[in-house]
Parts: C-alpha cells; structure tokens; sequence
C-alpha cells in the first residue's frame, strides 16, 4: 500500500492522457493550448504500466484527465486498458463533454464507469463567453443519455466566478430537482497563469454553502473513500450539490490521490514544485522498479498546498495535470 509520512493512503489516482484542448476557459486557457501540448502523450503501453504498478500499491480507482481526454483517438482503447488492469475496480473520466454524445456508448461498452462533465454556466452564452464553445445543448444531451443509460454518481463541476456564474445557483439547483446528478461548485485556484484572473473572479465556496443551508439542504456524512466535496442532500431534490474549497483549512487532511500526467511526470501535489519523471519506469512490463520509486519518492509529499500563501508550484494551468 502506497502511504506518505502523514499515513495517508493513496487509492486513486487521476491520469491525465493529453495537455491539449479543444476549449479556452477563460480561467484555463484562455488563448488554448500550445504547439507542445501534444507531443511526447503517454502511450497505451505505457499506461498499461503505469496503472498496473499503482494497482499493485492499492490503487482502485482511476480517473482520466486531461487537458480533454476525448482528443485522443485511443480514448476507448485507453479505458479499455485501464479497466483490464486486475485490482482496478472502477474508471472514471473527466471530459469537457464535446464529445458524450457520439461516443458515450463507445466509451461505456470499453468499461466506463462514470463522467464528470465540467460546466460552468446553464446558459449558452455564458457557457460560451467561459469556453468559447458553442455546444451546451448537446453536452447537456450527453448527460441525460448518460443518465438514461443508468450511469452512476454522474457529476458536473463548475468553477465559481464572480463575472460569470456566482449568480447562477437558482439554475443549477432547478437543473437537480429532477436529475440524479450531482452538481459541484468549485472554487476558482490560482495557477501561474491566472493571477489577475483569480484576483477578480475568485469567489469563496462558503456563501453557497449558506444558501443550500438556509434552502433546507444537509450536509451528508462522507465516507472513508471520498473525495474533497462537501456533499449535499434535500428531500425534494432528485440530486445533490456539492461543494469543492481547497482554500479552506485542512483540506488536504485526507488526500488520497495521486496524478500522473500525459508526460508521465508523477505530480504528488497539484501544486507541486517539481515533479518526478517516472518515464524511465515505463519501457518494460517488470512494475517492481516503479513500485519501489513511488513508495520512495512519497515520502517526500507535502501535506498541503500553499495555495492560501500564493504559491501555485510549477503549475501554469490545469490543463497540465486535468485538475
Ligand atoms: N481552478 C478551479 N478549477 C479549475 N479547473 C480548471 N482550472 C481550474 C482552476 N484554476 C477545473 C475545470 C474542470 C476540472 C478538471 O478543473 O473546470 O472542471
Ligand atoms: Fe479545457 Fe478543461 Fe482547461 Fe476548459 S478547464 S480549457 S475544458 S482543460
């Protein structure tokens, strides 16, 4: 079992298969990705290893990130994959959503398991002025089939902005009263890119979770293997709210997620410094060298981020590690 010097356990880890992107969020990136962004992804063998040793040390879950992981052709190969892994029981991915519709089929017949769908605003041309892309309807469209099809803990995760959707809680909560979905705020981080971005929009996630409370929402119990979010539940609502506050005290306390990027860089904190090159581990199928690197290597984790101090690490945008 993977573990750190704070005894967290590491059961999860998010595996982010390309930097690129088809969206500019405007807190992400706002002049889309760069000319590198595709080169040197981590391939399906090496995923296979990658997932395979993590597996080894306990990891169940793996979640796949981006960047947009649907840019990538392999996408239902790399589920696939992820999914034959033995120890792994559930895989996950997180999409902008552009491409449910067409391959949410594709994807669940390769072993998926359930989505997160980021959404910041329910109304097209905010989504539009955020992203820069017109398609909400039919992300939206994804998600009912999702649903239809029975899925799961479906997720959509927006980012809450001042100058966009800090107003907009009567909306996401109408879009729950009848959906099975759980809807989470996440509060805006600063990365190395978004300084000037962060200052203006960041909003505290408290405020809405004063809302939900005085709205007659409770807070559930979270279990063991959680993630982050605060949770919340209402009798007459078919679906939750959620709320994600990295800034708040103590939030890295229960950690339990490891990231690896489409490099094949091991990030032991979103916000980290530096980060290890597991790379070298990936060319042959024999997992035991990796596994000893990563237990060494863990003992070096931070126990928190220093978001609050300002200091965002090597991290420039999400799209490097998908969050
Ligand atoms: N702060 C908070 N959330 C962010 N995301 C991307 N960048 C940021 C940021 N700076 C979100 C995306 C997506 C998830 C992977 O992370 O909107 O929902
Ligand atoms: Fe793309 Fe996600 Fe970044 Fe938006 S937040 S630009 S969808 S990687």
């Amino acid at each position: 079992m993977l573990t750190d010097k704070y005894a967290r356990r590491f059961t999860y880890l998010r595996l982010s298969v390309t930097e690129s992107c088809n969206f500019r969020c405007n807190y992400c990136l706002p002049n889309g990705p760069d000319c590198t962004s595709r080169k040197n992804e981590i391939t399906l063998p090496e995923i296979k290893r990658v997932v395979t040793a993590f597996a080894k040390t306990g990891t169940k879950k793996v979640r796949i990130t981006g960047g947009e992981p649907a840019l990538r052709k392999d996408l239902a190969d790399i589920i696939r994959t992820c999914k034959s892994v033995p120890g792994i029981e559930q895989v996950v991915i997180t999409t902008n959503g552009y491409r449910l519709e067409r391959d949410l089929d594709t994807w669940i017949e390769a072993g998926l398991d359930s989505i997160n769908v980021s959404i910041d605003s329910l109304n097209p041309g905010t989504f539009q002025m955020i992203t820069g892309d017109s398609r909400l309807p039919s992300i939206l469209r994804g998600i009912d089939m999702a649903l239809e099809r029975g899925m799961q803990n479906v997720k959509v995760n927006s980012v809450l902005l001042r100058d966009y959707n800090a107003s907009e809680l009567p909306e996401f909560l109408q879009y729950v009263r009848d959906r099975g979905v759980t809807m989470r705020f996440i509060e805006l981080m600063q990365t190395g890119d978004n300084r000037a971005y962060y200052k203006r929009n960041h909003v505290s996630g408290q405020s809405v979770k004063e809302k939900l409370l005085a709205g007659g929402w409770s807070q559930t119990i979270k279990s063991i293997t959680a993630g982050p979010a605060q949770e919340f539940s209402h009798p007459d609502y078919a679906g939750r709210m959620g709320l994600i506050m990295p800034y708040s005290t103590d939030f890295c306390a229960d950690c339990n997620r490891l990231r690896v990027s489409s490099r094949g860089q091991l990030f032991m904190c979103l916000f980290a410094e530096q980060h290890n090159d597991l790379r070298q581990y990936l060319q042959n199928d024999d997992s035991a060298p990796l596994i000893q690197h990563l237990h060494d290597v863990l003992q070096g984790k931070a126990e928190s981020h220093y978001l609050h101090e300002e200091f965002t690490g090597a991290t420039r945008h999400l799209a490097m590690i998908g969050g």
